[in-house]
């Protein structure tokens, strides 16, 4: 751990962004030959070269404004100061930054500055860390003229009302670093400088505080404020921090890249990478501020077990834990069988936590019945790319959207999700590209400031093949297939069988429009929109996934992909927007029952070689068990025990009911999890587990990208959970042991080709590569299918549209639809035991108006929402967000059991469970409803 920990330091800033040029141009600063690429600043090139130039309004994360006056400078041959944060070099250029006329302006203008600025440096949380500070001793500043005594803003009232940061307008010089950081960065738009000369202020929204504001506490003004104006709670109240440690967020599968700054091993703030590979130095509100999960009192820090889970926990040592389990699970294999049991690893675990829990299923428990969370999410991304790419990951990385000059968004809701991408894809928006959302429901980017989609195609939930068909369909009936493309990358013959199917009359939009629900001539210019940019780029998420279509959908993306030539460079491609924080790792890493690590069938005698000869160790050549098999095989009495790695099955998995009779009747339920979750209360044995914080890896994000995850403080529990694991394994008899987790990516490296240049030594040097990452050499793969797909050529699949069975009727005639939001993360065990509660303390249901009138439901009210598996009660949000016919609700909080109602209908290759489509009836609470319909 010494070697990661780094004192407290700010991150550099070079001032003004680094310039795209080629060009370079040559000047002389100080009498320094000075060489930096064309349109760079004069700040930039000074500081780049170690000249110290004082700043206030000019950060290299955001575009120069000029307006402090205290970077001025003195050109050869030009007149006045210009200010060198908006002055761009040029060739032969003579610049001085400390003549003697240089200092005393800047003297007087920073004297200007103090002469309004608390004197209070002493007492100042920010003191150690302010620029203002910084550049008033720069400049030598010993008295100020101007006494405080006349007109002044030091009596401005300090605005408390965001839980992780304070603004004190009082300190504040109105530089406006954090309008802009709000605008370039955030892409929202919250904050505006209000009112003129010495009236100038920061107004968030029209004037109200912030957490009444559009405010969405990224923090990115905080971060670029350069005095203690905006400036995180926990450094007011505990004190600048003392050491760092880089890490990686652990909630989305962006994966920002984050600095732990640290007094002890007390967390006090993170702040965003500005080398982060996925985040650029931003992050979003769960990455930034809710961190503090990992101390709650709720926390189990110590093994429980139990005979049967009807009796209370009996906390005790790890020894005494590891041997109760191996002897249960032993005892249940030597009565019911090698295959009964199994196990499901964590999305939210490391790469190297994952591989030793596949690892231990496969070698000590003999068998292959592993599966991963994955299965409830993004299995069918896995199937369908590999059918049609050859491999089971998205092709960019998140910088390409950048280059895209259409976006086709299908089923994500990225300023939730994915909050850090969306503001990417935002800026892209700005810059010009155009945006297609297919959702049922109007998710912001539909219309947000500065963002307004060209196209909303509300499609039916279930009919996404239909959509991408009928997108398809127009594609190749007005010639708008890349035909070179097809020649060149694809399998022809495929293609010719595709183009016969997609080109019958019935894929036509006119055909599709009362299965879509979107009429022909939108869904015509959405095509044409996405075929005839120069780059267009697929984007999608969780609402193209859950469905009994799902795979379907999957290949259907990557047909239109291919069949418009918009796969293999930068600004097109086929990506999804993976939900956790490592579900792209846990798949990698051999969670599914039918794969080895890197993706190769465990029938593979060639594959299955490597491993048994590096395990020493006899693997079993059959596929293992799905988790719905593993829950079917508990209710039949053939599956047993089952070990979860941090995943909470009893709230996340669809139809509650049955997930919960299932795991009742398991002999033995191992958890290892941060928390007593819902599942555990069926559990017979706990293991406590770590946060991120705590462990020491990598985690893989949907970019491919594979991130550092370092150890801020020793595990609170004693023990890693990979030490766990290998402990569980040695004490069933196979031993499994590491030196460190850096041994375990060194095993992973030898045994999965895509991995075989990875160590920790490498991501410590580079800070991080996307996989493929063959070799030593190698640094990772942005861009994938470049020249060759992985498969060699791109396969066309035929993509029936089959409507799900799950439909609206008579009894139930609305379709429920669920998704996220942006403060709280999956089933919440994390996020609700922080502030971010403040802002989402409760699921609710979003009705249209039209429903809730007929059925007599005003908003705020709470009601009853009942479908053939099950009921429960919510409080109605009246929206025009949703479209009328469907309901949407999130699933963060235990007490709603939004997934009693979710059906056992899944995707038919994956079984990907069908999340967003269930047939329900809505009505208020006080109704009593069917008996029939409370499951
Ligand atoms: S709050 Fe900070 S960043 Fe914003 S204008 Fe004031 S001093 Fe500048
Ligand atoms: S926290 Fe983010 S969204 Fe809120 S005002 Fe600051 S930059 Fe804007
Ligand atoms: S965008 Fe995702 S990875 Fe980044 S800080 Fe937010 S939750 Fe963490
Ligand atoms: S830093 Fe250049 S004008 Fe403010």
């Amino acid at each position: 751990m010494a070697e990661t920990v780094q004192h407290w330091s700010p991150q550099e800033d070079l001032g003004t962004p680094v310039s795209p040029s080629m060009e370079t141009v040559e000047l002389t600063i100080d009498g320094v030959k000075v060489q930096v690429p064309a349109e760079t600043s004069i700040m930039r090139a000074a500081l780049s070269a170690g000249i110290a130039l004082p700043k206030l309004c000019a950060t290299d994360s955001l575009q120069s404004f000029g307006s402090c006056r205290v970077c001025l400078v003195e050109v050869a041959n030009r007149r006045g100061l210009p200010a060198s944060c908006t002055t761009p070099v040029e060739p032969d250029m003579v610049v001085n930054t400390r003549s003697e006329r240089v200092l005393r302006v800047r003297r007087n203008v920073v004297e200007l500055y103090i002469s309004d600025h608390p004197l209070d440096c002493l007492t100042c949380a920010a003191n150690g860390d302010c620029e203002l500070q910084d550049v008033a001793a720069d400049v030598g500043l010993r008295d100020v003229r101007y006494g405080i005594a006349g007109e002044n803003h030091l009596d401005l009232v300090p605005d408390q009302s965001n839980p992780y940061f304070d603004f004190d307008p009082s300190k504040c010089i109105v530089c406006s670093r954090c309008v802009r950081a709000c605008e370039e960065t955030q892409g929202t738009f919250a904050l505006t400088v209000s009112g003129r000369g010495f009236a100038s202020k920061i107004a968030a929204s029209e004037d109200v505080n912030f957490f009444d504001s559009e405010c969405v506490s990224c923090g990115a003004c905080v971060a670029a404020c350069p005095t203690a104006t905006l400036i995180e709670r926990d450094v007011v109240e505990r004190g600048l921090p003392t050491r760092t440690v880089d890490t990686t967020c652990a909630y989305c599968g962006v994966g920002c890249s984050l600095r732990a700054e640290l007094q002890g091993d007390e967390v006090v703030r993170m702040v965003p990478l500005k080398t982060g590979g996925a985040n650029e130095g931003h992050a979003c509100v769960k990455g930034r501020f809710a961190w503090g999960y990992a101390t709650h009192a709720d926390r189990v820090l110590n093994p429980l077990v139990r005979d049967d889970p009807s009796h209370p926990w009996r906390e005790v040592s790890w020894d005494d834990a590891i041997e109760f389990a191996a002897a249960r699970l032993q005892e249940i294999q030597a009565l019911h069988g090698r295959g009964s049991i199994g196990g499901i690893s964590s999305s939210r675990c490391t790469n190297e936590e994952v591989w030793v829990v596949q690892k231990m299923v496969r070698a000590a428990f003999g068998n292959n019945n592993i599966d991963t969370c994955a299965r409830v999410c993004h299995s069918p991304t896995g199937y369908g790319l590999k059918q049609t790419f050859g491999t089971s990951a998205g092709t960019q990385d998140f910088a390409s959207v950048g280059h895209a000059d259409a976006i086709l968004l299908i089923g994500a809701n990225p300023t939730d999700a994915h909050p850090v991408f969306a503001s990417r894809m935002k800026r892209r928006l700005r810059e010009g590209a155009r945006l297609i959302v297919a959702d049922p429901r109007r998710i912001d980017l539909v219309r947000s400031p500065h963002v307004e989609a060209a196209l909303h195609l509300p499609v039916l939930p279930g009919a996404n093949v239909a959509l991408v068909n009928a997108l398809a369909h127009v594609v190749v009936s007005e010639g708008l297939v890349d035909e070179a493309f097809v020649a060149e990358r694809c399998d022809t013959d495929s293609f010719a069988q595709w183009r016969r199917f997609i080109e019958q009359p019935a894929h036509a939009p006119e055909q599709l429009e009362d299965v879509t629900g979107i009429p022909a001539a939108a869904l015509r210019e959405a095509a044409r929109l996405y075929a005839g940019a120069g780059n267009g780029a697929i984007y999608y998420g969780l609402g193209v996934t859950e469905h009994s279509q799902g795979s379907t959908m999957v290949m259907g993306m990557a047909n239109l992909a291919m069949a418009t030539g918009n796969i293999g460079r930068d600004g097109v491609g086929v990506n999804p927007l993976r939900g956790q924080n490592n579900v792209q790792g846990a798949c990698d890493m051999g969670s599914f029952p039918h794969e080895l690590p890197g993706y190769r069938h465990i029938s593979d005698s060639a594959a299955r070689a490597d491993f048994e000869s590096a395990w020493q160790v006899a693997l079993d050549p059959e596929p293992g068990l799905r988790i719905p098999n593993m829950f079917a095989g508990s209710r039949a009495g053939q599956f047993r025990a089952l070990y979860i790695q941090g995943e909470d099955v009893a709230q996340s998995d669809p139809d509650t009911q049955h997930v919960q009779a299932a795991l009742e009747s398991l002999d033995c339920l191992i958890v290892q999890d941060l928390f007593l979750n819902e599942t555990a209360q069926f559990a017979h044995v706990f293991f406590p587990g770590t946060s991120f914080l705590e462990k020491d890896g990598t985690f893989t994000n949907a970019e491919r990208r594979i991130n550092r995850v370092r150890p801020v403080t020793e595990p609170r529990t004693g023990l890693s959970e990979w030490q766990v694991v290998c402990k569980l394994a040695t004490a069933m008899g196979y031993p499994m042991d590491y030196p460190s987790a850096a041994d375990i990516m060194e095993e992973i490296a030898a045994l999965t080709p895509t991995f075989a240049g990875v160590s920790f030594a490498k991501l410590d040097r580079v800070g991080s590569v996307q996989w493929p990452c063959p070799d030593a050499e190698s640094t990772g793969t942005r861009v994938m299918h470049e020249t060759r797909f992985v498969r060699g050529e791109g396969k066309f699949m035929v993509t029936e549209y089959v409507p799900t069975e799950e439909r609206a009727n008579r009894r139930y005639p609305l379709i429920l639809t669920t998704g996220r939001i942006l403060s709280q993360y999956n089933v919440g065990a994390q996020t609700r035991r922080t502030q971010n509660s403040l802002w989402h303390d409760q699921d609710v249901l979003e009705i249209h108006e039209a429903d809730a009138e007929l059925r007599g439901i005003g908003d705020g009210e709470r009601v009853f929402v009942s479908s053939r598996k099950g009921a429960t009660v919510l409080t109605a949000h009246l929206s025009d967000r949703v479209p009328a016919g469907v309901v949407h609700t999130t699933f963060h909080h235990p007490e709603s059991e939004a997934n009693v109602v979710t059906t056992e209908f899944s995707d038919w290759a994956t079984n990907c469970p069908e999340y967003k489509v269930t047939a329900v009836q809505v009505l208020p609470s006080n109704e009593t409803p069917a008996a029939d319909t409370v499951g």
